[in-house]
């Protein structure tokens, strides 16, 4: 029973973590970046900060997942993904999914792509149009985490919609 407790407290740690830096970049650094004068200078910090958050991201992905399917099977919770009721399971395994791909997989690929098209600026062409893009796509994913968060704790703890 330990074991499960250590596992809970590693996930949400892992949560917060991982999930409070994807709220700071999408609320305070986005916004901030697209008002800057130079988009190109923007980029190029975002850039750095990319690469270093992907880094801290990276770690705490695989260890929400670990602890993740640690509970699942010290549960022998498998059945709860047959069960509309359980939304929040699948949603928390859809977000891990997206976000693994992400910084597994497109991230690193990405950056070599810019390396080779682009060695001396070390970017395609920026506007600030760029970062209401990006920041639009953050604020989706963060909203998805949100609920998915406010899901889990509530059905974690036995709240859950029909019963
Ligand atoms: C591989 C992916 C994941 C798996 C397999 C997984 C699995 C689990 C399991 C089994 C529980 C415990 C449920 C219970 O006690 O009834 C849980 C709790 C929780 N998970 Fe995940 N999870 C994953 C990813 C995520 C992600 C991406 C988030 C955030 C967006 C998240 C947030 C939470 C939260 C907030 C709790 C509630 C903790 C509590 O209040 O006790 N999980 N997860």
């Amino acid at each position: 029973m330990d074991e499960l407790v250590i596992a809970r407290v590693l996930h949400v740690l892992g949560v917060v973590f991982w999930i409070g830096g994807v709220a700071m970049v999408t609320t305070v650094l986005l916004p901030t970046l697209a008002r800057m004068q130079s988009a190109a200078e923007a980029m190029r910090f975002f850039s750095g900060f990319r690469q270093r958050f992907a880094m801290q991201a990276r770690i705490s992905t695989l260890l929400v997942g670990v602890s993740g399917f640690y509970m699942v099977y010290a549960l022998d919770a498998w059945q709860r993904f047959t069960q509309w009721q359980y939304w929040w399971m699948h949603a928390m395994v859809l977000i891990w999914l997206f976000f693994s791909v992400m910084l597994f997989v497109l991230e690193p690929r990405n950056r070599r792509r810019v390396a080779v098209s682009a060695p001396l600026s070390g970017q395609l062409e920026v506007t600030s149009e760029t970062f209401i893009r990006i920041q639009r796509k953050h604020l989706f994913l963060l909203i998805l985490s949100l609920l998915t968060i406010a899901g889990a704790v509530a059905g974690s703890h036995g709240w859950l919609i029909g019963f």
